[in-house]
């Protein structure tokens, strides 16, 4: 079975790519890797291309006749949302705009795209249920939220099947270490902690111990990224069964605070993480936890390698790998 993978060079987009070829099926990679790694494209060809080029995604789409297309390729930078909201628009709908009409184009309808808990918006529900009023705080969660409901309207009127996958924190790397997260700047809590274990990042910040959680810090809840492979099949596979579409959060259940993760590092990596506190980061809820009730009921969903040393002992051998090979190639 070919599975189209736009933005499958990125963290998740890769780490999913190995999980649909590890059950057999051809992952066929569409990225312009403005984001995305070439060396992390290892399961299927890839294809060079931006999502919003119609001529070149009627060519993917007739080469490879794909049964299902997953979706990776947003902007995803909070910050980066909040200064250039116009690109934001223009790749996170626009894209998906263009994606559907070429879908329809090719006669494929079933779809699973990425969408975030930042569609929640400042939340005071814990654990958090899907049919909670979505009201993001951001350009990213609009933008994301906003493809929600584009998905709804084409699936009740062309049949479009789809899962809309509310991601919580992703987090770790593949265990035998051949991809993991790399991204470009890098914001991301656990990358950043690991690179300051390694004494390569310097002190790194921490934004923000006031919150109103037990030790300060805002609290998260990590979903390794082999996990959220995972459900990205089970999700494909009930949209093989299922007509219509559906809205499902991915997350553990479980929730961490920035102290738990550095803690964790420092267990893992032997060393300690050099810190300073600085002030809140804008736009970061205190405590963002997945009811993850429907994922299980709906798509069987159990995360089963989301315990925070796995996740962060994944992160270590994969950034240790990555660090030896640029001094190596240096
Ligand atoms: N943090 C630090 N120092 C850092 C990096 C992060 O203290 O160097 C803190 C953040 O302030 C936050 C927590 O660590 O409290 C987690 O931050 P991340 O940047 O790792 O992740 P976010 O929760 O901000 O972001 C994730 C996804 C986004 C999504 C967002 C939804 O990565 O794509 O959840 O709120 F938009």
């Amino acid at each position: 079975m070919n599975i189209l993978v736009i933005g499958g060079a990125g963290f998740i987009g890769s780490h999913v790519c190995k999980a649909i070829a590890a059950r057999g099926d051809l992952p066929i990679v569409f990225d312009n890797l403005s984001r995305g790694n070439a060396h992390a494209v290892q399961w299927g060809p890839l294809f060079k291309g931006d999502v919003r080029d119609a001529a070149a995604l009627d060519l993917v789409f007739g080469d490879y006749t794909p049964v299902a297309v997953m979706h990776f390729a947003a902007n995803t930078e909070v910050e980066e949302g909040e200064q250039a909201p116009l690109a934001f628009w223009d790749n996170n709908v626009g894209g998906v705009i263009a994606l559907l009409q070429a879908m329809r184009r090719a006669g494929c309808d079933r779809l699973v795209f990425s969408s975030t808990c930042a569609t929640y918006g400042m939340i005071e529900q814990f654990p958090l249920t899907e049919d909670r009023l979505q009201l993001p705080v951001n350009v990213y969660g609009r933008t994301k939220l906003a493809v929600e409901h584009m998905l709804a309207d084409v699936s009740r009127t062309e049949g479009l099947r789809y899962a809309a996958l509310r991601y919580f924190n992703a987090a770790g790397a593949s265990p035998d270490g051949e991809i993991g997260e790399e991204h470009k700047p890098e914001t991301h809590l656990i990358p950043n902690a690991l690179k300051a274990a390694a004494g390569l990042g310097g002190t790194m910040k921490v934004f923000g111990g006031d919150y109103d959680t037990p030790d300060g810090t805002c609290i998260r809840d990590y979903i390794h990224v082999m996990d959220l492979a995972a459900a990205h099949l089970a999700a494909l596979d009930r949209l093989g069964r299922y007509k219509g579409g559906v809205a499902c959060n991915v997350g553990t259940g479980q929730g961490h605070s920035v102290r738990d993760v550095l803690e964790a590092v420092e267990a893992v990596t032997g060393r300690p993480v050099p810190y300073e506190l600085h002030d809140r980061r804008p736009g970061d809820p205190p405590r963002l936890v997945a009811d993850v009730t429907l994922s299980r009921d709906l798509l069987g969903f159990q995360p089963v390698s989301s315990d925070l040393e796995t996740i962060v002992r994944t992160a270590w051998n994969f950034h240790q790998a990555r660090w030896q090979a640029t001094v190596v190639s240096d």
